[in-house]
């Protein structure tokens, strides 16, 4: 199958399930635990219809639109993906180029392999950075200090993963940063030799943000040992007025998933928030994303850009999301897809495959506008 047979996102999961190897397929599949609620991001969104509206004249239609007050050409923003840059070689520079070419936010994760100045060096346009805070403040300041360096027009703080979620697949594939030495994955990755030319010929093969910064970092060892010693499991709500104190830019608050933190995240001055549970990554038994966002968007909507993200896989997905309060969206799987498939041209056909399915949701529900948007064209929740 070539790119050009590709008809949906999860056309794009099959291929990178095939060309990826498996301990970082896995990774960026997993949810923590029984997965109840990465299961429950997807259940709950197919679970909400829409209204088929009939004869208004939708010829002319719009998907601009501004997030945080950048022009976005689709309500649309690529979410921070650990280990991007594992699932293709220097993935984190060819999603990042795909993102600005289809004029929509990308943003760079703490946990990348390529770092904030390899990204702004290849690639034309401000990106966003997100950060993770571990324990040393130093590194900290330095780190924000170099996204402000590289004109990251957007700081996006996770406030959901102080501690890690066990994803028990990365456990059972020995999911390492090179990955580690065993049988199996030898083997694996003898059978995927695309990925291994082009992780080979990338820029790095680890973390390029933390490696010759934070001790230990030049030989990884398990990704959840070190996010166990090097994440602060004191960050509080006092921490993001010290980041705000730091950081010149717009800050997003991404992780947000109960109406009274939401109301806390509001008056921070933050000027969006990600009403998010990571993925299903984090708290497994937590409601899905979908179900949270229309009470955070009743509470603070008015106050805060809401953004959304959580199983989304189309664009069907997304205009669920927008009539439920969100502004805009974050894809983190469906880009991924695309990368682990075919590198940028994967991703540039992951951001179009939504975008047209949005364009075509709106015709088909009698929308013009993304203004147009709300609860009216749900016909079912
Ligand atoms: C990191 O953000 C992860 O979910 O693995």
């Amino acid at each position: 199958m070539t790119l050009r047979h590709m008809t949906c996102i999860e056309d794009l999961r099959q291929v990178a399930r095939r060309k990826v190897p498996r301990a970082f397929f896995d990774y960026a599949e997993a949810g923590s635990y029984s997965q109840e609620t990465l299961h429950a991001n997807r259940g709950d969104l197919e679970r909400i219809k829409l209204r088929q509206r009939v004869l208004v004249d939708v010829s002319q239609r719009e998907l601009a639109t501004t997030i945080i007050g950048e022009k976005a050409a689709l309500p649309l923003a690529l979410a921070p993906i650990g280990l991007c840059g594992m699932q293709h070689g220097d993935g984190e520079i060819l999603a990042c180029r795909a993102a600005q070419a289809a004029g929509i936010p990308f943003t760079l994760s703490t946990m990348s392999i390529c770092s904030i100045e390899d990204v702004a060096e290849a690639t034309g346009k401000p990106f966003w950075f997100q950060l993770y805070v571990i324990r040393d403040r130093g590194f900290i300041k330095a780190l924000i200090e170099r996204a402000a360096a590289a004109r990251c027009s957007a700081l996006v703080l996770t406030v959901d993963l102080q501690v890690l979620g066990q994803r028990h697949c990365d456990i059972r594939n020995g999911m390492t940063v090179p990955p580690e030495i065993r049988i199996g994955n030898v083997i694996d990755m003898a059978t995927k030799p695309a990925w291994a030319f082009s992780v080979l010929r990338g820029k790095r093969k680890t973390f390029g943000n933390l490696a010759g910064h934070v001790k230990g970092m030049e030989d990884v060892t398990s990704l959840a040992q070190w996010t166990a010693s090097q994440f602060d499991p004191t960050l509080n709500w006092k921490d993001v007025e010290w980041i705000k104190s730091l950081w010149p830019g717009k800050l997003i608050l991404k992780g947000i998933l109960d109406v009274e933190d939401a109301k806390i995240a509001a008056k921070t001055g933050a000027a969006a928030m990600v009403v998010s549970n990571h993925g299903g990554r984090q708290l497994d038994g937590a409601s899905s994303s979908i179900s949270a966002l229309p009470k955070i968007a009743d509470a603070v909507g008015s106050e805060i850009e809401i953004m959304f993200d959580g199983g989304i896989r189309s664009g069907q997905d997304v205009m669920r999301a927008l009539a439920l309060g969100a502004r805009s969206c974050m894809i983190g799987r469906s880009y991924i897809y695309g990368l682990g498939a075919y590198g940028q041209a994967g991703v540039a056909k992951a951001i179009e495959l939504i975008g047209k399915e949005l364009d075509v949701t709106m015709a088909l529900t009698g929308t013009r506008s993304l203004r147009d948007i709300d609860r009216q064209v749900i016909a079912q929740l």
